[in-house]
């Protein structure tokens, strides 16, 4: 029995956050993570208040891929998130889905 439950398990566990740790790890390799976290705030706002913010805002997809992409402030308080160059418009697309759903 332990043989034949502990491969399935490990494979449950495995598959099922595969895809939202992917997009952290791309929030990793884009550096997103040195001024956010998700569940607190750090330089910039908590992805998980990012995602309360925004709850039920069909425009606010388009708004923060480019808020991402070019820059602002203005929204959490006094700092402002500078632009982020590195990530195209597909990245920053696929980031901001991965926060909204935090
Ligand atoms: C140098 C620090 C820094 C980095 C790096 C950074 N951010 Fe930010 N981010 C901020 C700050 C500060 C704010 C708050 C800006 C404001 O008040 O409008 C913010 C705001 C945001 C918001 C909310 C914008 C809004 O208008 O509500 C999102 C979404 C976001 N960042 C995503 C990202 C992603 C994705 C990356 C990586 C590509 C990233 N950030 C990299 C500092 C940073």
């Amino acid at each position: 029995m332990k043989r034949c439950v502990t491969p399935l398990l490990l494979a449950a566990c495995m598959l099922m956050p595969l895809v939202s740790m992917a997009d952290q790890a791309l929030a990793a390799a884009k550096n997103c993570l040195a001024c956010h976290n998700i569940d607190r705030k750090v330089v910039g706002p908590a992805y998980k208040d990012v995602a309360a913010k925004y709850r039920g805002d069909k425009t606010a997809t388009p708004r923060l891929v480019a808020k991402i992409r070019e820059g602002g402030g203005g929204v959490w308080g006094v700092v402002k998130m500078p632009s982020n160059p590195q990530v195209n418009e597909a990245e920053a697309t696929r980031l901001v889905t991965w926060i909204l759903s935090q």
